[in-house]
């Protein structure tokens, strides 16, 4: 097993309100699984990913990656990060002021060489049929290149795990497809991936589903 969450618990606090989200929830991620996260609006979806990810700490409960709590130590907590975890958004968050392949070479820059970094962008984007657009800024590509660029900016320091929220959500059919078919890519080459989404049919590509229900 590789990720395990074991008696997650997490609410929301608003005023005098109270949002439980998470309740002693437990599951079991494989190396190599693909798993799509599906649900109602407000179940919970982003927030599992966040929690899971190390991008939230829960109320209560653990996150295993190999058997180790993530949210042990804050700074072990950024190596882990850093080094096993990509994250694609729906809203991709390249840096506007760089281009495609400064955006993906940049993770990479904190713990290595620029040169080295620069030249494995470059090899990720052109597997992903970018390599005629890395020197443009993010307003200079589509939507689906973007969104490319992102998953490409994920891959950079070759993590365990991709966390994806609603990637293809911003997407028309055609770039969604491409978005996917990357991911199904990646997945068989034995990156694990867990990815939240609204789309069934999206979600029917994964290996497996997780339903989430609102509490
Ligand atoms: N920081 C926060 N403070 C207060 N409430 C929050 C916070 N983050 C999330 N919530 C609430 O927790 C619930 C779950 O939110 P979450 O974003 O995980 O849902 P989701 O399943 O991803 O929904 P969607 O499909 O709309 O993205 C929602 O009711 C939301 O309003
Ligand atoms: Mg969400």
């Amino acid at each position: 097993m590789l990720l395990e969450a074991k008696n997650l618990s997490k609410t929301f606090k608003k005023g005098d309100y109270f949002i439980k989200v998470l309740d002693n929830f437990n599951f079991e991620v494989d190396k190599g699984d693909f798993i799509a996260i599906v649900g109602p609006s407000g179940a919970g979806k982003s927030t599992l990913l966040h929690i899971l990810g190390g991008l939230e700490k829960p109320d209560n409960g653990f996150v295993l990656l190999n058997g180790e709590n993530i949210y042990k130590d804050e700074k072990e907590l950024d190596n882990i990060r850093n080094q096993y975890f990509g994250f694609v958004f729906q809203f991709h968050y390249l840096l506007d002021d760089f281009t495609a392949i400064e955006n993906v070479a940049l993770p990479a820059m904190i713990t290595g060489k620029k040169d080295e970094a620069f030249n494995k962008a470059k090899a990720i984007l052109e597997k992903m049929g970018l390599i005629n657009r890395l020197n443009h800024f993010p307003n200079e590509l589509s939507g689906g290149e973007q969104q490319r660029v992102a998953i490409a900016r994920a891959l950079i320091n070759d993590p365990l795990i991709i966390f994806a929220d609603e990637p293809t959500g911003n997407l028309d059919k055609e770039n969604s497809k491409i978005v996917i078919d990357e991911f199904k890519r990646l997945n068989e080459q034995g990156i694990t991936i867990l990815m939240v989404t609204h789309d069934e049919h999206i979600a029917s590509q994964a290996k497996k589903i997780l339903r989430l229900e609102k509490a």
